[in-house]
């Protein structure tokens, strides 16, 4: 079983070109012991490379690669597996799309093909290989600064936001210097029996953790607190409670945003939409939170059309780095722009990871990155500014 590792990166702007050839030969050297081949495409400013070969090999050469100085922004666009090699003739050749001419350079990076079939366009190997001589998705190359570029720095002059039992974690606008949202945390969850007693005290915790918060939250702040969806559709009167413990917080509705988690099964959803409805009449907003870590995705969003939502960690973790995570935030963005929601990415822990969201759009975060429990918010500020 061949596998297939597909990148593309940006030549490090103190890298003489001419120290390619040089590169290539060792490069093929090693893949040829390996049983690695591939083709190797260069536009001038960024590499495009197919690695393919037994699982083991690829995966020493391509961890090489991500760790070599002489690139930067290596992002995997596929990883998969095939029953032979497109390209099988060389260790690694090196191919410079700027010395073919543009009508006929496809055609020519597709005669170094090996494959005992015709190559064709219906493979996905192929079809990056395509977009990228045909230079048609270069509006997603976001250039990511190094990690090292950026300090975060806390800020000396903010006290963060305590209230006994409640946890608070806040929602920041890097680039803005702005806390938009404080999310409120009601303390341990209890070791409860049946689905009733859970969502009862999901119910309780939470109008506590809003009655808490409200003398803690700063006058006209956001208020972001997670629910569980069926806490909703199954404690009668659950919205009620809700606006009630909002009254009494001497907090307004619209201050107020509810999460539920996409991951949280949501197995009753017409009961569900119905105290959505609810929750919306009372002025009372709604995230859907984790969103790309479940199941119920894109359907939810139709169905349900929150206020917000909330990008998962798992869907962020490493973004920078990974083709398909990147694909998928992208649709998530577009789609909740054109309706109008606004988007909020979570657990960032990499300035990398921050960067790149900012870069396709977002402006909202939350992660160990800028805020820890108990201290002041880091804010980025850039080394030379330090
Ligand atoms: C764009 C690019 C492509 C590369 N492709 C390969 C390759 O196919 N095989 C390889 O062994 N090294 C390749 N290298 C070089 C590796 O990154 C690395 O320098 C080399 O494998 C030596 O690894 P080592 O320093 O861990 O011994 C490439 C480097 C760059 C910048």
């Amino acid at each position: 079983m061949h596998t297939t590792i597909i990148y593309r990166s940006h030549l490090s702007d103190d890298v003489p070109v001419n120290i390619l050839p040089g590169m290539v030969d060792k490069a093929t050297r090693r893949n040829a012991c390996h049983q690695v081949t591939g083709i190797l495409l260069f536009n001038g400013t960024h590499f495009f490379q197919i690695l393919e070969g037994p699982e083991e090999g690829v995966l020493d050469i391509y961890g090489r690669i991500c760790a070599d100085k002489r690139h930067h922004n290596v992002v995997e666009l596929m990883r998969d597996y095939s029953p032979s090699r497109r390209f099988g003739n060389h260790g690694m050749e090196l191919f410079d799309l700027r010395e073919h001419d543009s009508g006929s350079v496809l055609q020519a990076v597709l005669d170094r093909g090996t494959s005992k079939y015709r190559l064709t366009y219906a493979d996905r190997g192929l079809q990056f290989l395509r977009t990228f001589v045909e230079a048609r998705e270069k509006e997603n190359y976001f250039e990511v600064l190094p990690a090292d570029y950026w300090e975060f720095i806390p800020a000396d002059n903010e006290t963060p936001a305590t209230a006994p039992g409640v946890t608070f974690r806040p929602v920041v606008d890097p680039l803005g210097r702005e806390v938009t949202a404080l999310e409120a945390i009601p303390g341990e969850a209890l070791e409860v029996l049946t689905d009733a007693q859970r969502y009862a005290h999901n119910l309780r915790a939470v109008t506590q953790a809003l009655r808490k918060a409200g003398s803690s939250c700063p006058d006209g702040m956001t208020l972001y607190i997670s629910i569980l969806p069926m806490t909703l559709v199954s404690v009668d009167g659950a919205v009620d409670q809700i606006v009630h413990a909002i009254k009494e917080a001497e907090l307004v509705p619209q201050q107020v945003i509810l999460g539920v988690s996409e991951t949280e099964v949501i197995s009753q959803l017409d009961a569900f939409s119905a105290s959505v409805r609810q929750l919306k009449q009372a002025g009372i907003s709604l995230s859907i939170d984790n969103f790309g870590d479940g199941s119920a995705g894109l359907s939810l969003l139709a169905h349900v059309q929150p206020d917000r939502v909330r990008i998962g960690a798992g869907i962020i973790r490493d973004i920078h780095r990974s083709g398909p995570k990147q694909a998928v935030v992208q649709a998530v963005i577009r789609c909740c722009s054109a309706l109008e929601i606004n988007v909020i990415a979570a657990g960032i822990e990499r300035p990398e990871e921050w960067m790149w969201l900012e870069a396709a759009g977002v402006i909202d975060f939350q992660g160990n990155l800028f805020t820890h429990e108990g201290s002041a918010v880091a804010w980025p500020e850039t080394r030379e500014a330090v």
